[in-house]
């Protein structure tokens, strides 16, 4: 068994005997006469024969073999990309038997109950319109790896059992075997390797990165995890990483989805404050009216460096705590005028939606201690917690900033879905619990022995 041939191939191989391996889409049992409509991942063909076909049931997995017949001009189904031919069936397997499916997949889905969506995540992915999101985001992955190649940047893969990067969520911890009561955290975002690196001489860094918070989900928030283009550049401004990431955004959407307009290039460039007293928002939608095939970029920059957590009664990092403050505010720090200061960062707002964010970093290791200790962190936990990053800067880091993308979200936008969820494989529902797996779930007593972990009885 072999599978040579796609069925949306078909209409190009009249007259030809061809043998073809997919799933019964749907069945019209005429007596004398079935009909099949076979689907693979390409599309549907319809398939015409006698009681060869009458056991099939809908969603059994089936090889076919049959002749490719021209229909009458009549019969032509303009509907299908197949819709000029039909399969003349000479033989006929089930290699698989389906059940009754417990949701339909035709259609777009959206009226079932996404629970249940999640569950049989599997099926749902047979349903079209979510086939074409995951080509869609392959396919828009594979032109951002063409084009940030081209640029000569490269791409490094960086550890998921790591130590905290504060990004201000919530931390996954991972507890350890070998170091019983201590533990990993998985990364937030590759921050703090991605500017190890420039220190390491790499100049131009690029992944896309798994990232993992444990913050509240929203219909643009994945819970859990989520999926970065992650950019760092050495010896840069604000301006050439704007440049950088508005090129590869004009390409890449032209090339995947051409239908696509763009509102302005380049994408304007709009202050903080403006945006708050024009918009009311920091993310901006800079459109008229809400036309569908309209993408309106626009970067939101000189955001404050600090904001202050009233419930905390501290100052907070705006967007992290490497970010650099802009040079001409410096003396604000120094007079202790922390909401004066300007951060060099900017975000990347797309139809109002926060698509992405970035900065220039710090890079001196004394500023960086100083920022720090402004957030609140004493001497000793800054040492803990950042020791290696201080230590780093003092063995010569080139000046660098960058950048990272919301892939999930990003593609949410432009495919017009209501949720990050539909364009992910398997997202873990808005509950957080994973797709089919049903995790978080519980674990053998074992295990926990090995890890020196004991279960207390939680009140709720
Ligand atoms: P930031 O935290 O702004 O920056 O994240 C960058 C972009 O990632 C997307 N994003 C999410 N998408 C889906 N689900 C989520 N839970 C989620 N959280 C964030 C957003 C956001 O703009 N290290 C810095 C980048 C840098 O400074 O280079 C960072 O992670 O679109």
């Amino acid at each position: 068994m072999m599978k040579k041939l796609f069925v949306a191939d078909t209409p190009k191989m009249i007259g030809k005997v061809v043998e073809l391996y997919g799933w019964v889409a749907s069945k019209r049992d005429h007596k004398k006469v079935v009909f099949i409509d076979l689907r693979d991942r390409s599309g549907v063909v319809q398939v015409i024969g006698d009681e060869k076909l009458k056991e099939l049931s809908q969603e059994d997995v089936v090889y076919v073999k049959g002749l490719i017949k021209e229909r009458p001009k009549n019969l032509i189904n303009s509907k299908l990309k197949t819709g000029t031919i039909e399969i003349e069936a000479q033989k006929v397997v089930i290699l698989s038997k389906a059940k009754p499916l417990p949701i339909p997949i035709e259609g777009d889905g959206y009226q079932i109950d996404e629970e249940v969506r999640l569950k049989y995540r599997y099926l749902d992915l047979r349903r079209e319109r979510l086939k074409n999101n995951l080509f869609f985001r392959y396919q828009f992955i594979k032109e951002i790896r063409h084009f940030m190649d081209a640029k000569g940047f490269i791409e490094i893969e960086t550890p998921i059992l790591t130590k905290a990067t504060p990004e201000g969520a919530r931390d996954f911890i991972v507890p350890s075997r070998l170091q019983k009561g201590k533990f990993y955290a998985l990364p937030q975002s590759p921050q703090q390797y991605k500017q190890l690196l420039m220190l390491s001489g790499f100049e131009k860094y690029f992944q896309i990165a798994r990232c993992f918070r444990d913050e509240d989900p929203r219909a643009d928030r994945a819970y859990g995890e989520f999926t970065q283009l992650d950019v760092e550049k050495s010896f840069t401004s604000q301006e050439e990483i704007q440049g950088l990431i508005e090129e590869l955004l004009v390409m890449v959407i032209k090339k995947v989805f051409p239908k696509k307009k763009f509102l302005k290039v380049p994408f304007p460039k709009i202050s903080y404050q403006e945006a708050l007293e024009k918009y009311q928002s920091d993310r901006p939608d800079i459109r008229q009216s809400q036309e569908d095939d309209v993408l309106a970029f626009c970067w939101v920059i000189d955001f404050p460096l600090f904001e202050w957590k009233e419930q905390e009664k501290r100052w907070d990092a705006t967007h992290h705590p490497f970010t650099s403050p802009k040079k001409e505010d410096l003396p604000f720090l120094e007079k202790g005028e922390y909401e004066k200061i300007r951060a060099d960062q900017y975000d990347l707002v797309l139809n109002g939606f926060e698509v992405g964010g970035g900065s220039i970093r710090i890079t001196d290791p004394k500023l960086q201690a100083k920022i720090f200790e402004i957030m609140g962190h004493t001497k000793e936990q800054v040492e803990e917690k950042f020791g290696h990053l201080l230590e780093a800067f003092s063995y010569g880091v080139p000046p660098h900033g960058g950048i990272a993308l919301g892939l999930d979200r990003l593609l949410q936008v432009i495919l017009n879905e209501k949720s990050v969820r539909e364009a992910i494989a398997f997202p873990a529902s808005s509950g957080g619990k994973t797709s089919v797996m049903d995790a978080p779930s519980s674990v053998d007593e074992e295990q926990l022995r090995e890890l020196g972990i004991e279960r207390k009885k939680v009140k709720r």
